[in-house]
C-alpha cells in the first residue's frame, strides 16, 4: 500500500507543478525550488524513488529461497557485498503475474537448478512482485515499465562491473517473459540470451514485434510454448513464436501428468485467471523443463524441426539433419534465422522428461481394396538395453491399403540399439457399415483369407540416435495380422545394417 500513497502523491505533484508552470511569470523559480524541494524529501522519507518497485535480490546457492542481499542500481558497494563475480555469468529470473504477491516455490528450485550448474554464476531474482499483483490488464500493462527498470539496472551493471552483456541470460516466465523482451529492446547494448517461459498470451497474442518478447530483444531468445490449449477465445501461453527457436513440448498446447478435465472446469468455473494448482501446471511445466536441462544434463531431451504439430504426431520430422534438432533448454544451440524456427518434441510427464521418438513407416498391403480401417495397433520394441511394451500407435487418419502410413512411437526409456519389433493388429470393436458389408461380400465371394491385411516390413528412424533400420517379418511367409507378428533386421543382399 506503500508504494500506492507514492504513486498518487507523485501523480498530484506533477500535476500541480504543472498547474504552477502553466501560472508562469506569477511565481518565482524561488517556489518551484521549493516545491522541488519538498517533492525530493517526500521520496527520501519514504525511501524510494518515484517508480522504483523493482528489486533485485542477489540470491545465494546456500540460501535459494532467501532474499538475503540487495543489488541497488547506482550503488557499486551493493555488488561488493552481495559478491557480485563480474567474471562470470549472470542470470536474471524474472516472475510473473502474481494473486498472492509472494513468490512462488519454482523460483527457489530454478535458482537452486542455475547454481547446481554454474557454481560461480550470479543468480539475481527480479522482485516486481508489487507492480506484478494487480488485475491482469494492469499487470500486464506494467511489464514495459518493469522491462525499462530492469534495463536502466543493467546499464548500470555494465558500467559498473564492465561484464560483457554476452554473459547475461534473463530468463522470464508468463508475464516475466515480455517483461525481459522489454528490458532486452530498452537497454544500451543488447543482452546475450533471453528464455522465455511459456510467455503469457492475453494481451501480448498478435501484438506488433514492439509490444512483446521477440527475437530484436536479444542475440538469441528461445522460448518454450507449455500451455496454448485455447479456451474463451485465448490461450494462457502465447500461441505464435516469439523467439529465433520456439519450442513446443507435446504440442504446446497440454502437458502429460496435468489433469485437462479440471483445468477446464476450473477456467470456466472462476475465468481464465484463477491461477489455482491445477491450470498452473501446464503454464508451469515451461520451468521444470528448464529446471530438467540444467540439472539432468546427460538426459537432455531432443526437439525436432516440424511444419506442424500434426505431422510431428506422424513421425516426420525425426531429421537431423541442417540443424533441424535442437536440445531442449539450457544446452540449446543458438540457431539463428530469420525467420522463427518452430520444434516439437514429447516428454514425460515427470522429471526427467526426456523421451526417446521413433518414426514407424508401415504398407499396409491386401489383395483385396480396403480403406477407412481403425485398427488398434500394438507394438513392442525390444532393444539391447531393455524393452517397452504394448505401446498404442496413434492413428492420425484411418487406414488404407496398398500405402505407407507413418507413425511416431515415444519410449519413455533408453532400450539401447533396437533388435525386434513385436507389432499387433485388432480389429476395432465397433464395426463401421461399410467395412461390415465389404467383409460380408468378401465371404460371399469366398476370398476371405485373401482380405487379410499384411505387413511385410517395418522401416524404422530413432530420433535421439539418427538411425535407420528395416524390419522384416521373421519366418519365410508374411502372415496376416490377426495375433502378434515378430519383425527382425531385415538381411539385405547379405550386408549387416548398421
Ligand atoms: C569468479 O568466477 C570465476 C569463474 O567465472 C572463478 O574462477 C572465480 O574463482 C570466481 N571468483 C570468486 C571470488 O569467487
Ligand atoms: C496391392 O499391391 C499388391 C502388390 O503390389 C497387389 O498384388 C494387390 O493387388 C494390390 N491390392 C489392391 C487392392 O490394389
Ligand atoms: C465403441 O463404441 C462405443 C459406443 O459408441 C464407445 O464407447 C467405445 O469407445 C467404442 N470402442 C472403440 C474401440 O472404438
Amino acid at each position: 500500500m506503500k508504494g500506492l500513497q507514492v504513486q498518487c502523491l507523485y501523480f498530484l505533484v506533477l500535476n500541480s507543478l504543472f498547474y504552477v508552470s502553466s501560472l508562469e511569470e506569477d511565481l518565482s523559480v524561488h517556489t518551484l525550488d521549493n516545491l522541488m524541494d519538498n517533492f525530493k524529501d517526500l521520496f527520501q522519507n519514504n525511501d524510494a524513488t518515484p517508480h522504483a518497485y523493482t528489486k533485485f535480490s542477489f540470491r545465494k546457492p546456500l540460501m535459494p529461497e532467501d532474499d538475503i542481499c540487495y543489488i541497488i542500481p547506482g550503488n557499486p558497494e551493493s555488488l561488493k557485498e552481495c559478491t557480485f563475480n563480474s567474471t562470470s555469468k549472470t542470470f536474471l529470473v524474472i516472475h510473473g503475474w502474481t494473486v498472492s504477491g509472494l513468490f512462488e516455490s519454482w523460483v527457489a528450485k530454478l535458482v537452486s537448478a542455475l547454481y547446481e550448474r554454474e557454481q560461480d554464476a550470479n543468480v539475481i531474482v527480479v522482485d516486481w512482485l508489487y507492480t506484478a499483483q494487480n488485475h491482469y490488464p494492469v499487470a500486464a500493462q506494467n511489464t514495459k515499465m518493469v522491462g525499462q527498470e530492469i534495463a536502466h539496472f543493467i546499464d548500470w551493471l555494465e558500467e559498473a562491473t564492465n561484464i560483457p552483456l554476452e554473459n547475461l541470460h534473463l530468463i522470464g516466465y508468463s508475464l516475466g517473459a515480455h517483461v525481459a523482451g522489454f528490458a532486452g529492446s530498452h537497454t544500451s547494448n543488447k543482452v546475450g540470451r533471453i528464455t522465455g517461459l511459456d510467455p503469457a498470451g492475453p494481451d501480448f497474442e498478435g501484438e506488433h514485434a514492439h509490444h512483446r518478447l521477440s527475437p530484436d530483444d536479444a542475440h538469441f531468445v528461445d522460448v518454450l510454448h507449455t500451455f496454448t490449449q485455447g479456451s474463451l477465445g485465448f490461450s494462457i501461453g502465447i500461441q505464435q513464436p516469439v523467439g529465433h527457436v520456439d519450442i513446443y513440448p507435446n504440442g504446446g498446447s497440454f502437458q502429460p501428468g496435468c489433469n485437462l478435465q479440471s483445468t477446464l472446469e476450473t477456467i470456466s468455473k472462476y475465468g481464465l485467471f484463477a491461477i489455482t494448482d491445477i491450470p498452473r501446471c501446464s503454464h508451469e511445466r515451461s520451468i521444470h523443463l528448464f529446471i530438467d536441462s540444467l540439472v539432468n544434463e546427460q538426459e537432455a531431451s531432443m526437439a525436432y524441426r516440424c511444419g506442424s504439430n500434426d505431422m510431428f504426431d506422424r513421425g516426420m520430422c525425426l531429421s537431423c539433419r541442417k540443424n533441424h534438432c535442437n536440445t531442449v533448454g539450457y544446452n540449446i544451440r543458438k540457431i539463428r534465422m530469420t525467420r522463427s524456427i518452430k520444434m516439437y518434441t514429447k516428454t514425460k510427464d515427470s522429471m526427467p522428461f526426456r523421451v526417446y521418438h521413433y518414426q514407424l513407416k508401415i504398407l499396409f498391403s491386401s489383395k483385396v481394396d480396403r480403406s477407412e480401417m481403425e485398427p488398434s495397433l500394438t507394438v513392442s520394441l525390444i532393444g539391447t538395453k531393455g524393452e517397452v511394451e504394448d505401446l498404442k500407435l496413434t492413428l492420425k487418419e484411418k487406414i488404407t491399403t496398398n500405402k505407407t502410413h507413418s507413425f511416431l512411437l515415444v519410449a519413455e526409456k533408453d532400450i539401447g540399439d533396437l533388435l525386434m519389433v513385436k507389432f499387433k493388429w485388432q480389429e476395432s470393436t465397433n464395426w463401421s457399415a461399410s467395412s461390415m458389408l465389404k467383409m460380408v461380400s468378401s465371404w460371399w465371394s469366398g476370398d476371405s483369407a485373401d482380405s487379410e491385411v499384411e505387413v511385410h516390413k517395418i522401416h524404422i528412424r530413432v530420433g535421439e540416435t539418427q538411425k535407420k533400420m528395416v524390419f522384416c517379418i521373421k519366418g519365410p511367409h508374411a502372415l496376416g495380422l490377426q495375433q502378434e507378428v515378430t519383425f527382425v533386421k531385415c538381411k539385405m543382399n547379405g550386408k549387416k545394417q548398421t
